[in-house]
């Protein structure tokens, strides 16, 4: 299967921005010129002072510097609603569909502009200004993308919090920038199960006495508590302040947003975006990765909470123009159909989602599918993990109808945006694979001991130099960001990914390679899982690894040596899940947990997590060399209890 090749349809071709000529001139121009290419692509934005300088960038372990259009000055709020004002304040700016099919809204690039205008009003009432940092945690109501909007109009930098984050994850990220202010909600609804954010903030808040305020969009009315001075409904706010809001003039290089997102040692890293090369970066890659075409409806399905929703519901396309679909509910709910009701409700046409959401809806059956229409639907894009084969046909023959091209685009948080995908005009595709890079993107491939590989390889992704949407440092700490990323490889962005190159020079990316875990398409970061579980009272140590599951992409499975004294059972599993669930979030809940009497390690206690993936993949014959453990017992008895069988 994996040589199958779908050609670009002829009408593709024709009505794309870029067929494959147009792709391969553009592309070697990019890495030919890039100081060319990315002065003139820059354009694509409205700047306030144009830039004169366009890249800057150096990967050197010893000075890692990363700068784009360094000396332009421009806002992004106002390059993603005020611009476009003029020719299209009528034209649907968002559409919103909530949990309940029953309700949805518009708003118009014209309302953007005001509900914009008056949140950011409040925002500076509660005495927010440029460069401070400002968390959003929030349900997926168009007011996430007003709040995310208002902070950039005034030049704050937001931080989202996952609305699935527990208040002790909320805290960390809150304190972990030092924001004093929080936008939240009384509830969110998913599948018609309330998510308490309220109270959740006020739990995370015990913990963070420097927020000053928090304000709260009433979305479901349920009860909450209130601390007066503290807490301000956003709807009062919003009527007391002026609709008037003049954007801040912002250098290129002035943060946009910190996003925290798992790594493969510690806590979370808070990824800072700036805002000139980013919004470049995000508008160019909508407007070429889907093809997009004034009076397209698209729809991405993430949650604003993750990079996919910064870069591909909120800030790419209103940069664009466009109209883009926010979704609050999941895709089972009312029933397993609701992604394919709501493409046809809103005629969708351009329709991009997660593998793990595609494997369960495939497990639904193709009749929920094919009782819905979806003419309407051009073009499918998939992102987040590796898509397997059989789910990528499926997407392609059955929700498709085989008319739709996929674009399977690989990219990262740190990438701020698409990196590797096709092109729908231009690209030929292979079921699973991600394709070719983007403009201005140079991927290698490289072996365990620093030498690059060329040709048909595997090995670990780099990319060798900087585009304009890369993350500029780890907010506070600059030093993590060049060990993370730069003192791999010199010299080179090293993505944690794994991937091969093929004969066509397609790339197939095969899954991290470092201690990152991706479930259901979000990262997480076994050390944060472990250390989650060894703060239990009755877990002496902790080994987390993935493993593949069929609808997650991979599961979380914990190893658990508990205190001398405890004894395992069925209520201690329960009650571990529980705890994780509760400390870090439901994301974060072990699929499996196996009772490990001991860990195998090193004689110098290092644990050897190669051995535990094996154990854990159900691949046990081929263990490699268990020479070099201290007590290799420990790993037959490992192997007769391993909880993942066949
Ligand atoms: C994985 C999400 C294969 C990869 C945008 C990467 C993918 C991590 C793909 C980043 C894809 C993302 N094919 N793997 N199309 N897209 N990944 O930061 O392992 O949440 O490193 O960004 O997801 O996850 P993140």
């Amino acid at each position: 299967m994996q040589d199958t090749v779908i050609p670009v349809p002829e009408d593709w071709a024709r009505r794309a921005y870029v067929d494959d000529a147009a792709y391969q001139q553009m592309y070697r121009r990019s890495v030919d010129d890039p100081e060319g290419f990315w002065a003139e692509h820059g354009k694509r934005i409205d700047w306030i002072r144009p830039y004169s300088r366009v890249k800057n960038t150096s990967y050197d372990p010893h000075d890692v510097s990363i700068k784009w259009f360094e000396d332009g000055t421009l806002n992004v709020a106002a390059n993603c609603i005020d611009r476009h004002l003029e020719e299209r304040g009528d034209q649907v700016a968002i559409i919103w569909e909530g949990d309940d099919p029953a309700d949805d809204a518009k708003i118009t690039y014209r309302e953007l502009h005001e509900k914009v205008c008056r949140f950011a009003n409040v925002l500076k009432k509660l005495g927010a200004k440029k460069g401070d940092r400002i968390t959003i945690y929030m349900p997926m109501i168009p007011e996430a993308a007003y709040a995310m909007l208002a902070c950039a109009r005034i030049g704050a930098i937001h931080s989202v919090v996952f609305g699935g984050f527990s208040p002790d994850s909320l805290a960390g990220r809150i304190q972990g920038c030092d924001s004093n202010i929080v936008i939240t909600a009384d509830e969110g609804l998913r599948g018609g199960r309330k998510v308490p954010l309220k109270a959740n903030t006020d739990e995370a808040l015990k913990k963070c006495p420097t927020v000053k305020n928090v304000v709260v969009v009433r979305r479901t009315g349920g009860d909450i508590g209130w601390e007066e001075g503290r807490d301000v409904w956003l709807h009062d706010e919003m009527q007391a302040v002026s609709a008037d809001c003049p954007p801040e003039e912002m250098n290129a290089e002035d943060p946009l947003f910190i996003l925290y997102t798992s790594g493969s040692t510690g806590q979370p890293k808070g990824v800072l975006h700036t805002s000139g090369g980013y919004l470049v970066y995000a508008s160019m890659t909508h407007h070429y990765v889907f093809d997009y075409h004034d009076g397209d409806v698209y729809w991405c399905t993430a949650d604003v909470g993750w990079v996919t929703g910064h870069s591909y519901i909120v800030y790419g396309p209103l940069a664009n123009g466009a109209t883009t679909l926010m979704f609050e509910g999941v895709p089972n709910y009312p029933t397993a159909a609701r992604f394919w009701e709501v493409c046809d409700k809103h005629k969708v046409n351009i329709f991009y989602t997660a593998p793990t959401a595609i494997r369960a809806l495939m497990g639904a059956g193709d009749d929920l599918v094919k009782k819905t229409d979806r003419s309407s639907l051009r073009l499918l894009g998939s992102v987040g993990e590796p898509i397997n084969p059989e789910a990528w046909m499926w997407y392609y023959n059955v929700v498709g109808d085989g008319r739709c091209p996929i674009v399977d685009t690989w990219w990262q948080t740190e990438t701020g945006g698409i990196l590797i995908t096709p092109l729908p005009g231009a690209t030929g595709l292979k079921p699973g694979s991600a394709t070719r890079p983007f403009f201005g993107i140079q991927p290698a491939l490289m072996d365990g001991e620093g030498n690059e590989l060329t040709g048909a390889a595997s090995g670990n992704l780099v990319i060798t130099d900087s585009w304009p949407g890369q993350m500029r440092t780890v907010y506070g700490d600059h030093e993590r960001f060049v060990q993370t990323y730069f003192s791999t490889y010199k010299g080179m962005y090293f993505t944690g990914d794994g991937c091969r190159r093929d004969e066509d020079g397609y790339y197939w990316i095969t899954g991290r390679v470092d201690d990152v875990i991706n479930v259901s398409g979000h990262r997480m970061g076994t050390a944060e899982v472990e250390s989650s579980l060894v703060a239990h009272p009755k877990v002496s140590e902790a080994a987390v690894v993935g493993y593949p599951h069929d609808i997650k992409g991979q599961g979380i499975y914990a190893y658990v040596t508990l205190m001398s004294g405890e004894t395992p059972s069925e209520d201690l599993r329960k009650e571990l899940v529980a705890w994780v669930r509760k400390d870090i979030g439901p994301i974060a809940s072990p699929d499996l947990i196996q009772w490990a009497p001991g860990l195998p390690k090193t004689r110098s206690g290092k644990i050897m997590r190669r051995i535990l993936r094996k154990i854990a993949e159900d691949e046990f014959s081929n263990l490699g060399d268990t020479s070099t453990l201290a007590d290799p017992a420990v790993v037959d008895d490992l192997i007769d209890n391993r909880q993942n069988r066949a």
